[in-house]
């Protein structure tokens, strides 16, 4: 993720540091100088922080900002954002770097909060489920629901309660509307067709997570028959390669040229590296922004934008996730 074009920096202090649980670390992030005020933000936004790359280059990763008490955003602007990093062990060193390499008083770099997971308000109850670090933007919501009194009730899965944050302070916030689910209390993962048998049609359902539990949900809706787009969710990372990804070649029509794109690399990521400047945001096919037209081709559709049916007709693609299943795909670029 990079900072969109005239996206907003601006230069924060960590001012408090704290393990909320294993492989979870917390931070407060406060303005530089007293003067200076935070923008706002709602329900399900984030902030784009920038971290040091075990290979010493800099990128921006995403995270949600919690908020374990709504305020009234029309009086009270936000004194500091709070966000909680699980460690990636095998990842590229960003997580890492947020865990050991940042101490209380350091300064760092984020983009203001955006929010492209808004809290839907439609239902007469909100049903928030909440798949390990997923559970951050999700308490924010609680937050909100609790304090313009709305039906609010959650579920938070997670492997185990050990490596699960904010468990004491959702208990705190929401009582009994909580359950939370550990794989390794139950014995299983969250059985999805008896969660789904708990929703009514007056339900705001918010998922954050990771893709199995996204992919799981989708599946069981379309299997109910449920409009596409029903359910508000948002991935906490991007999708990582999938076993037997191949490789395929990509024809750009329009400029002639023949790209060939790896099994570990996703198209956009090519079209990068090969200077064409793509149009994207999100990098895990949820935001459309990166859609590209295609002359011809079969496309394994990975994104969670298309229905079923626009999917069938292999028009678009969404380049920052889906790939190939035909040797060539010719794109309108
Ligand atoms: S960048 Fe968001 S869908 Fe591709």
């Amino acid at each position: 993720m990079q900072p969109m074009k005239n996206e907003q920096t601006l230069y924060v202090r960590v001012s408090e540091a704290t393990i909320l649980a294993t492989g979870v670390r917390m931070l407060r992030l406060r303005a530089c100088a007293p003067t200076q005020q935070l923008p706002d933000f709602t329900p399900g936004a984030h902030i784009g922080v920038s971290v040091q790359l075990q290979d010493s280059q800099k990128e921006w990763r995403q995270y949600s900002l919690i908020e374990l008490e709504h305020r009234d955003r029309l009086t009270t602007p936000p004194e500091s954002y709070l966000i909680a990093i699980r460690l990636d062990a095998k990842g590229r060193g960003g997580s890492r770097y947020l865990h050991e390499g940042l101490n209380v008083g350091d300064i760092i770099d984020i983009t203001a909060p955006r929010n492209d997971f808004p809290m839907r308000s439609t239902g007469k109850r909100v049903y928030l489920i909440a798949g390990g670090i997923g559970v951050t933007p999700l308490t924010s919501m609680a937050a909100a629901c609790k304090f313009h009194g709305r039906d609010v009730k959650m579920l938070y899965a997670g492997r185990e309660r050990a490596s699960m944050a904010l468990i004491n302070e959702l208990q705190t916030l929401l009582g009994e509307h909580l359950h939370v689910h550990a794989d390794s209390e139950a014995g299983a993962p969250v059985d999805l067709r008896a969660l789904f048998d708990e929703f009514t049609n007056d339900d705001d359902i918010h998922i954050c997570g990771p893709g199995a539990l996204i992919d799981g949900m989708i599946v069981e809706a379309e299997r109910r028959g449920w409009a596409h787009g029903r359910l508000n969710f948002e991935l906490f990372s991007p999708p990582a390669a999938t076993e037997g990804d191949s490789a395929f070649d990509v024809v750009l029509a329009a400029s002639d040229r023949t790209l060939h794109i790896p099994a570990d690399k996703s198209i956009l990521e090519v079209l990068i590296e090969q200077g064409c400047d793509p149009m994207f945001d999100c990098k895990r096919g949820e935001c459309g922004v990166c859609s590209t037209a295609v002359i011809s081709g079969e496309i394994d559709h990975r994104d969670y934008v298309l229905s079923e049916r626009e999917r069938a007709t292999h028009s678009v693609i969404y380049p920052c996730v889906s790939r190939s299943k035909s040797a060539v795909l010719v794109l309108d670029l």
